[in-house]
């Protein structure tokens, strides 16, 4: 039985008030959620503020991307080695945002992930489709090649440290979401292409859904058989929508 994963990505938003106030309304709630396993992903620059409010709770601490590379002349960058030191166990890579924004490629998310493992961070790897890509059929294939870059990157015995996360791009800060119908096929689809490679890794693998999930859409989505959690946007911004969320689970 895999356990539950809720995590919540804040994105670029947030001060260090903000930080304080929603991550003592979740650590509050810690000992009400015994059976889920609970993240949260701010930006660096707050990630000591929220290591410092979840000490001592279950509440786990992970980072929003991470540089490729050990510690050196990167300017702007962030290392594996500063995140451990930060307090992160996880790290998401591959977000779409990344994608489409900051021109990463399966290429470089193969590269951060198997960086993130080889340091001891525990990877989030986001695959996607574009609301095009779904019109024109091609979902299936387009997280196939973003799942296949990874495993051919660190190999398939390592998958079973890796949690993978779908986000369809349409679904994305839209409020549009995935279908539970949809979600589940694409949950599956990600299961079988594992399945076909090693077993007990396809079994281990916690899949996570990512795309306007909120409180009121929660439970249905979480209750997919192929659906281990949310990787939550907005929603976790809001300690009631997010430990909603975190409930329903
Ligand atoms: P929203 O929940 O805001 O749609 O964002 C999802 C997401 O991108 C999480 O990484």
């Amino acid at each position: 039985m895999r356990k539950k994963l809720l995590v919540g990505n804040w994105k670029m938003n947030g001060r260090r008030v903000m930080a304080n106030e929603l991550c003592a309304a979740i650590v509050n709630e810690m000992q009400n959620l015994k059976n889920i396993d609970v993240a949260l992903c701010p930006p660096f620059i707050l990630l000591d503020e929220a290591r410092k409010m979840t000490a001592g709770s279950e509440c786990m601490l992970g980072a929003q991307d991470l540089d490729m590379h050990d510690d050196g002349a990167y300017t702007g960058q962030v290392s594996a080695g500063m995140l451990k030191d930060a307090g992160c166990e996880w790290v998401i890579i591959g977000h779409s945002e990344r994608r489409t924004l900051f021109g990463e490629t399966n290429l470089t998310v193969g590269k951060k992930t198997k960086q993130a493992l080889n340091r001891g961070l525990k990877p989030i790897v986001c695959v996607g489709e574009t609301e095009d890509e779904r019109k024109t059929g091609q979902e299936t294939s387009i997280v196939q090649e973003q799942l296949q870059s990874v495993i051919d990157e660190i190999g398939i015995d390592s998958c079973k440290d890796i949690t993978i996360a779908y986000e369809p791009v349409w679904a994305i800060g839209t409020g549009l979401t995935a279908t539970p119908e949809e979600a589940q096929g694409m949950h599956s689809f990600i299961r079988k292409q594992l399945r076909s490679q090693h077993d007990e890794t396809a079994k281990a693998c916690r899949i996570l859904y990512g795309g306007s999930m909120k409180q009121n859409n929660a439970s249905s989505l979480l209750g997919c058989p192929d659906i281990d959690g949310g990787l939550i946007g907005g929603a976790s911004l809001n300690a009631d929508e997010f430990l909603g969320i975190c409930r329903s689970a």
